[in-house]
Parts: structure tokens; C-alpha cells; sequence
């Protein structure tokens, strides 16, 4: 059998050539897996058109929370109390507590799931202590 190439020659050409279908298959717009992507946005765009007439359209989460919370500052103005369960980090909240100054955001987050006893002590505690802003240290901006 005539050889091709070293075993490391052969290994490179695989790796290049891998690579080649990979970037392939994700930019060229005949690619069956970008004909299929392009299908399934097309399709879920006829559905939001058919079925989702009235609904809003946010182009990410934060805004649609802080249209949450506006409705809800809206309907109950006398209070101020914003409670959110899982913070992580804080991006949210923070987000949130710099759009809404004059309300009082409390967070809370076990990192490990809380156990249904905890986070009732916890909310009472938040509710007895009023006022608090949630800043964790690792928090970052958004
Ligand atoms: C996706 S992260 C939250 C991200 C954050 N809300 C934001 O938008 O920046 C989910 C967090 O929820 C916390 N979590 C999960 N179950 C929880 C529970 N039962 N009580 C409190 N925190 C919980 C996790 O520890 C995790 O940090």
C-alpha cells in the first residue's frame, strides 16, 4: 500500500481538515446545519407572529424584569421592598437596584439550594431589618 504521509503527517491533515468543517458548517449559508438553523428561526418567527401578537419582545432579560418591576412599583406605590431568590453574583439585582434607586432590593442566594425553612427565616429577617442593598463581593457590573 503506498503511504501518504507520516503517521504525524496524516494526524495534521485530519486536525486541519476537522477544523475546516467545523468553521464550514457554521459559516457558509448552504451548510445543512445553517439551512437548518436558518429554518428553525423562521419558524419560530411565524409562530411569534401567529400566536404572540400582544406579547412583549425584550432584546434581554434584564429589561424585561425591570418592566416587571415598573408595573409593579405602578400597581402597589406604597411598597418598596424588592425580594429576588438566587442572586448569584449579583448582576441582576444590581442592575435592577441602580434603574429603581428609591426601592430597597434584598437578595438572597444559598449557593447550594435552600432549604424551604431558611428562606422563610430569611425573608422574615429581611422584612424585620427594612432597609438593606445586596452587594456581594464578587459582584460585577453588568
Ligand atoms: C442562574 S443563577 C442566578 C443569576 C441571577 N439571578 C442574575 O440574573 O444575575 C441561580 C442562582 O440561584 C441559586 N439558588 C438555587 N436554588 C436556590 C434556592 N432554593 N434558594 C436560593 N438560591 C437558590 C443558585 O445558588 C444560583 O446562584
Amino acid at each position: 500500500m503506498a503511504r501518504i504521509g507520516t503517521r504525524a503527517e496524516v494526524w495534521f491533515s485530519n486536525v486541519i481538515a476537522s477544523f475546516a468543517r467545523y468553521v464550514a458548517e457554521r459559516t457558509l449559508p448552504e451548510s445543512v446545519p445553517m439551512l437548518m438553523r436558518h429554518d428553525a428561526v423562521v419558524d419560530s418567527f411565524n409562530y411569534a407572529k401567529e400566536n404572540m401578537k400582544g406579547a412583549y419582545s425584550f432584546l434581554d432579560r434584564f429589561d424585561g424584569l425591570a418592566l416587571s418591576i415598573k408595573e409593579a412599583t405602578r400597581r402597589f406605590p406604597s411598597r418598596k421592598l424588592v425580594l429576588e431568590f438566587g442572586v448569584y453574583k449579583g448582576g441582576m439585582i444590581n442592575y435592577q437596584a441602580g434603574k429603581f434607586p428609591e426601592l430597597d432590593f434584598v437578595g438572597f442566594d444559598s449557593f447550594e439550594g435552600l432549604q424551604e425553612q431558611r428562606m422563610v427565616r430569611g425573608i422574615r429577617t429581611a422584612l424585620e431589618n427594612g432597609k438593606s442593598r445586596l452587594r456581594h463581593p464578587a459582584a460585577g457590573t453588568r
